[in-house]
């Protein structure tokens, strides 16, 4: 479940699994569906998993997913882009959930579409590949992709595995594993590309709100919930949506994650330093998380740009390229919001900075041991004398 104060924030407001929030057990006897290979059993799963694919066996989140154009449509636009390589290939859909991607990669000319689906929704999206005639191409099979035997190598892998702050949830390993079991040398992967960004934010509304508000509510002073209020603001981060006007700095790249070689291992941990510049005289609420993802061949990466640039330039300079170079889903606040929204890291109290000023420190993204869908977070941050350490979890 969203945190209430961010219910309704949005068009798009029911949104990808909240997983500290357990759903009720699938009913007993309900049949895994689909075709070829399907080996889950529910019963097999860890408990987290359990808990995570039965939040993606309910609608909701499926609808809200595919009514979010500029997901839907970048996943389209991305599979158009690459129709010459998709067309009489064999493509594996990590993920495929009521198979839609499968869909239109089948549509796009691909021989062979193996749509892996964990959760019940496999029995949907069966459905919805016969309904559209679609059964000679598409082969939906009910398992995890790290159970699953295909009859053959892919020459493409498809899967929209990203959650808020790109990392949570934890699919991206699935995706890896997928690409080392089944993807054939030269294989294309999208998306190809995933870049994590972070910036200094200012949100006086939004903290005026839930911390200020407890100063004189209905003429009553209950600031003694002022440090409970803090220390709730601060200790999980929250989705939302802001705008390119609370963000004071230029972001800074937490990761640039190229699909083609990045590896388990690497996603257990990501740390980064940054410093970056006030553009501007106002309180620090805390710092923004959002992300892009790109579309491009094995090759094309790096024949688009120079190496020599950072990850940030890179996006700053295929963001300038025309949209026929490349196929870009950005989450930023300045771009039109998704369901993803920005991901907040609130402080418990400001920091005021002035225009110019430095702001730096470190981030450290790790996968929880409690249970590797989460994420702890911890960021340091030095400005002007201060410097503030907090810790949060994303459950
Ligand atoms: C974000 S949804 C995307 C669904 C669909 N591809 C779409 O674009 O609408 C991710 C889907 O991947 C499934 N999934 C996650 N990890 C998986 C795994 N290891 N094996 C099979 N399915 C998985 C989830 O159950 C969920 O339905």
């Amino acid at each position: 479940m969203l945190p209430s104060n961010l219910n309704g924030h949005s068009p798009l407001a029911r949104r990808r699994p909240r997983l500290s929030a357990a759903s009720p057990p699938a009913a007993a006897g309900e049949s895994p569906a689909a075709g070829a290979g399907a080996t889950t059993a529910a019963d097999s799963l860890e408990e987290h998993d359990r808990i995570y694919f039965q939040s993606y066996s309910h609608i909701g989140i499926h609808e809200a997913m595919i009514k979010d154009r500029v997901r839907t449509d970048a996943y389209h636009s991305a599979i158009m882009h690459h129709k010459k390589f998709i067309e009489g290939k064999v493509v594996l859909d990590v993920g495929c959930g009521t198979g839609i991607l499968s869909v239109f990669c089948a549509r796009a000319g691909a021989k062979r579409v193996y749509a892996v689906e964990a959760s019940e929704i496999a029995t949907q999206a069966c459905e919805i590949v016969k309904a559209n005639n679609l059964s000679d191409q598409v082969v939906v099979i009910h398992g995890r992709v790290e159970d699953v035997d295909l009859e053959e190598k892919v020459d493409v892998i498809i899967s929209e595995w990203m959650g808020y702050m790109l990392l949570y949830e934890s699919m991206l390993p699935s995706v890896l594993f997928a690409r080392d079991k089944w993807l054939k040398p030269g294989g294309l992967i999208l998306p190809s590309h995933a870049t994590l960004f972070m910036a200094p934010i200012t949100n006086p509304e939004r903290y005026e709100g839930s911390v200020d508000f407890w100063c004189d509510v209905y003429g009553i002073d209950m600031s003694a919930l002022v440090p409970l209020a803090k220390k709730f603001t601060s200790e999980e981060p929250s989705v939302e949506t802001i705008g390119g006007e609370n963000v004071i700095s230029w972001p800074s790249v937490v990761k640039h994650i190229n699909c083609y070689n990045f590896t388990v291992e690497e996603f257990k941990c990501i740390t980064a330093k940054y410093k970056v510049s006030s553009m501007m005289l106002a309180p620090i609420h805390g710092f923004g998380f959002w992300f892009e993802v790109e579309f491009n061949g094995p090759q094309e990466y790096s024949h688009n740009v120079p190496s020599n640039l950072n990850p940030l330039e890179i996006i700053q300079k295929k963001r300038k390229q025309s949209s026929e170079d490349t196929v870009l889903l950005s989450t930023a606040p300045e771009d039109e919001p998704t369901h993803w929204q920005q991901t907040i890291l609130y402080f418990p109290d400001p920091i005021e900075v002035k225009q110019d000023q430095t702001v730096e420190g470190s981030v450290t993204v790790s996968q929880s041991k409690e249970n590797p869908r989460f994420l702890n977070i911890h960021l340091e941050c030095s400005t002007g004398g201060h410097t503030l350490v907090n810790d949060c979890a994303m459950r």
